[in-house]
């Protein structure tokens, strides 16, 4: 997958330039936000929150490390969703599914908290992982207002495919998990960009290389 350098400006433009014209203070009491809803992510749910953290290491392989914090937190609005739905080992009722679904805006709105402390965009990256998603039948996109900036939609594109590879290979609590080559031809029938599949499949080799 190919970034453009518009992508690389943007890196600059939303990442270290922002970040030092902060308040250090409200930067650090905003982190430290972030590491409580984390922690407490992981208290909560264990299993949601390693799946998180594993998109995050992974996306952290192919971007920069801005996209890869949001990844890190992109589920984090599960905090706000019961834990029998969370933990359900039977195919979620239709009603449990729209009220899972609603972790999304949970994410946004946790998230948005920070942004103007030192983390810019960091809501709307983690939440495009889960924004107009049609995995299945639909090629994936990032179709709001902010189509136009290449950054974003890249972001938004990868981080969509890792969350999908990621709960493909690790499963669901009621979805058994699914062998590491079928995970690949399933990713290829999404028609995401062409050369992701292979960096997903290499950034996942190396990073369970690593940490054995
Ligand atoms: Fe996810």
């Amino acid at each position: 997958m190919q970034q453009t350098s518009a992508y690389y400006q943007a890196v600059e433009r939303h990442g270290v330039t922002r970040f030092l014209e902060v308040n250090p203070l409200l930067r650090d009491g905003a982190f430290f936000y972030l590491c409580t809803l984390r922690y407490l992510f992981h208290q909560k749910a264990p299993e949601h929150a390693w799946h998180s953290s594993r998109v995050g290491q992974q996306v952290g392989l192919i971007l920069d490390p801005s996209a890869a914090f949001a990844a890190d937190l992109h589920d984090i609005g599960k905090l706000g969703i019961d834990e029998a739905i969370l933990n359900s080992k039977q195919r979620l009722t239709p009603v449990q599914f729209v009220e899972m679904q609603r972790h999304n805006e949970y994410t946004r709105e946790l998230l948005r908290r920070v942004e103007p402390h030192g983390f810019p965009l960091l809501s709307t990256m983690a939440a495009s992982a889960h924004d107009y998603r049609r995995r299945r039948r639909m090629p994936i996109t990032f179709p709001d207002r902010r189509r136009n900036d290449p950054y974003l939609a890249i972001v938004a594109q990868v981080l969509q495919a890792c969350d999908a590879f990621d709960v493909f290979i690790h499963g669901r609590p009621y979805q058994p998990p699914i062998e590491f080559e079928e995970a690949l031809d399933k990713l290829r029938q999404l028609r995401i960009e062409q050369g992701l599949v292979e960096e997903i499949r290499d950034s996942h080799r190396f990073r369970t290389r690593s940490v054995a």
